[in-house]
Parts: structure tokens; sequence; C-alpha cells
């Protein structure tokens, strides 16, 4: 292929799901905090639920089949903790258990290796009862979690997330109230952000613990670059303080071992109570880190906003989410996090677009906008290798549409299109295209 970016031998192509959005099967697991959120009037987009959402949990050999076909390398899904523990702790659902060990197998068998995370948004609602996150017990029942499900995939299991998003956990769900659980305290956002960290560093050591030298730990976030909306040092300050709001308050505990101090000192009497010991867990040594990018912040001074700044929504492109389509920010994040965190192992654990994706009268899905968005983010992507960033891996958000949280059903963010009515998976124009790149383990520069 001539006038091609070259990825490294072994660079792993892989799609993402997580267990609430795509498993369905709610009889066979215990309630969360979606499905009570689900129910709340007015909280998720049509009062969708994950009841069904796309079956996989009955037609993961189909969906694995079709990864297969793609060419895909990885396969990164969550567990569910209700279906492992459906009280969040204690009794032990083997069924639910049995059903990722098949998945595990069935990955295997195909040829593509399964990134195990370990918790996408699903708290078992029976520890919600107890306060939740907010309830620093429920970091050491992350950790006894961790241990059972690794004590049984950790045979086959090399590659684990310990939590997907702590920021979304902690900020959505806590002072947006846009998220489950649905709260809105500053306070209480700030010490589930604690908890979710330290639930982090106990799992890594539980993970560990049940593995060999080859288990590997990690942790995702998701990360955003802040630009000053102009040259001004107001500007440049409020573009720091959005930053250290969304990437340095989970970046610095986890690689420093400190929350960042201009910070600390902002949050002022709503910091989170910090138990002695608890920096030292946070900051255990992670193999790996997992960046979800989607897209980045323009940011100005605003007096009497949130941290006193407003984030600018720049003339550009769009998505069906109303975020801005900026494939640069990938290569700007990367480096960034190489040259100020001593040039971790990263994968992009998500990217992605949601577009109005419509089944055309030739039965297939023409997303011609999603095959630029991966173009121009592959492209990027390439650029941060360029620049010695220790890149190993990218996985789209995501192999199928599925339940896009608070927008229900109505947001489409596949690779493949997901007929909610008869559950049919139908290829769209992305996924051929992904896997033209794949089998190149190449990106063509030239836009067709
Ligand atoms: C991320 C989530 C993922 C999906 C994408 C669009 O924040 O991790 O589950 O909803 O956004």
């Amino acid at each position: 292929m001539d006038g091609a970016l070259h990825f490294p031998e072994g660079f792993v192509w892989g799609a993402a799901t997580a267990a609430f959005q795509v498993e369905g099967e709610v009889a066979e697991r215990g309630e969360c905090i979606w499905d009570q959120f689900c129910r709340w009037p007015g909280k998720v987009f049509r009062g969708d639920t994950g009841d069904v959402a796309d079956d996989h949990y009955h037609r993961y050999c189909e969906d694995v089949a079709l990864m297969a076909g793609l060419g895909l390398k990885g396969y990164r899904f969550s567990i569910s903790w209700p279906r492992v523990f459906p009280q969040g702790a204690g009794e032990v659902n083997d069924k639910g258990l049995d059903f990722y060990d098949r998945l595990v197998d069935e990955l295997l068998k195909a040829g593509i290796e399964p990134y195990v995370t370990l918790y996408h948004w699903d708290l078992p609602s029976a520890l919600q009862r107890l306060g939740g996150w907010a309830a620093r017990e429920s970091a050491y029942r992350f950790a006894e979690y961790a241990e059972v499900v690794a004590s049984r995939l950790g045979d086959r299991v090399r590659k684990w997330i310990t939590h997907n998003e702590p920021w979304v956990v902690a900020f959505a769900g806590n002072l947006n109230g846009v998220h489950a659980p649905g709260w809105e305290d500053m306070g209480l956002a700030l010490q589930v952000a604690h908890h979710v960290l330290l639930s982090h560093g106990l799992a890594t050591d539980a993970l560990r613990g049940q593995g060999d030298n080859s288990t590997q730990v990690g942790i995702t976030l998701n990360l955003a670059p802040a630009y000053p909306a102009s040259d001004s040092p107001a500007d440049a300050a409020a573009a720091a303080r959005h930053d250290g709001y969304l990437n340095r308050w989970f970046l610095d505990p986890v690689f420093r071992g400190q929350y960042p101090e201009d910070m600390w000192n902002l949050y002022a009497y709503m910091v989170p109570r910090v138990a002695p010991g608890d920096m030292e867990i946070i900051a255990r040594l992670v193999d790996f880190l997992g960046v979800n990018y989607y897209s980045r912040a323009v940011v100005k001074h605003a007096q009497g906003g949130f941290l006193d700044y407003a984030t600018l929504h720049p003339a550009g492109e769009y998505t069906a989410m109303d975020w801005e389509v900026y494939p640069q920010g990938i290569t700007d994040l990367l480096v960034r996090l190489a040259t100020d965190y001593g040039s971790p192992v990263m994968y992009i654990t998500e990217n992605g677009c949601a577009y109005e994706d419509v089944l055309a009268a030739d039965g297939q899905v023409h997303d011609a906008k999603r095959v630029d968005y991966l173009r121009a983010h592959f492209s990027a992507a390439h650029k941060a290798l360029e620049q010695g960033v220790r890149l190993r891996g990218y996985f789209a958000w995501s192999l199928m549409d599925n339940f896009e949280w608070a927008y229900g059903y109505s947001r489409r963010f596949g690779i493949t299109y997901v007929d909610y009515k008869t559950q049919r998976r139908i290829l769209k124009d992305s996924a051929r295209y992904y896997a033209s790149v794949i089998a190149a383990n190449a990106v063509e520069t030239w836009s067709a």
C-alpha cells in the first residue's frame, strides 16, 4: 500500500462494549444502579432500559464470529458485577461466571484477546443502599469481586482494566446528576472519586495476587486535552483548571500518588477524606493506561461559572452527540501523557462517534462520516507513534450499536448496526473499512 501509515507489528486492533450496554438478560443477575436510574422518570431517553439491550448474553457466539470476520485482535468487554455477585458481595452466582468463562473461551478460540474491564458503571443496587461509592467499604467489596473474577478467568485473561472512566462515575453520577445514581453534590462526587481510585489500587493487588507474571493491569480514563480559547493568561489558567478537574485529578493520583495541589486548594472544604496509606495504594504501578478519547475542550475564563471557566463550541464538525470532531486532540493528548507521566504503555480503549445511521434501501448502512472519523483518528494516533509514544492498541467504540446511557437507544456508536426489533447485526461500511485497515495493519493517507 503506497502512501500508507503502517502500524507496528502486533498492534492490537479491537472493539469495545460494556456489560450493561449490550448484555440484556437481567433475570440472571442482580439489580444495578442503572436498572434503577432507567426507571427514574425523565432521566433516560424514552425510559429505555438495559433489559434486553443487544442480547449479547445469548448471542455472544454470533458476536464473536462477527469480530473474527472483521479480523479483530482484541475485544474489550466489561463484567457485570451484579451478575457475579447479585448482592454485591457474599454469595457468588456461578451461572454469571460461567457466562464470562464461555465468552473468554470463544474469543480465544477465534484468536481474539480479551481485555476485561471490571467496572463499567453497573454498581449492584445492594451496595448503593449501603452508600454506594460514597462508602469506603465499597472499595473493599470491589477488590473481593476482582479477586473472585480473576480466580476464575485469570488463567486465560492477561489484560485487566479495573475501572472505566472514574470521572464519569464520580461527576456525571454525583455532581451533574445525568448518570446513576443521579445526585448533584460536588463534595460527594469528590469522595466517590477517591473511593473509586482507592478501589482501583486494591483491585490491582487482588488481580496480581491471582495471576502470574503475564498479568497486566491498567485503568481507563476519559481524557480530553484542554486548549485555551485565547493567548490571554486568564484563559490559559482556565484551561489548566479544566485540565485539573477532568484529567489531572485522576492521572496524578495514579501516576504520582497525589492529588494536584492547585485543584486541592480550589476545592477547599469539599476535598475528600483520605486515610493514611490511601495514596500509596492508588499509585500502585500500572502496566498500561487506557485512554478514552472522543473530543477536546476549548476553555475560556468566565467569572462565576463552575471553577470560573466555560467551555466553548468552536466552529467545526460535530457528531450526533454534539461532540466536536477533533483528531489532532488524540496526538496532542498521547504526547502530553507520555511527557508528563513517564511514558506509560497506552491503549486507546475507546474512540468513536455517533451519527444518525440509517438502514438504506439496499439493506446496508453507508456511514461515510464514521469512516472519515476513523481514518482521521487512526492517522492522528499514528502521529503520536511517530513521536515515540508507546501506544499498543486501539479499540473502536463500539463493536455494535447499544444502550447509550441517558440517551437510551437513540445514539448509534457501532461499527455494526443493530436492528433492535430483530436483533439482527448488519455491518456498517465503517466495519468493512476497519477490517481493511486491520488486514493491512496500515491506514492509507489519501481520503476516498
Ligand atoms: C464513554 C463510555 C462508553 C460509551 C461512550 C460513548 O464515556 O465509556 O460506555 O457510552 O462514552
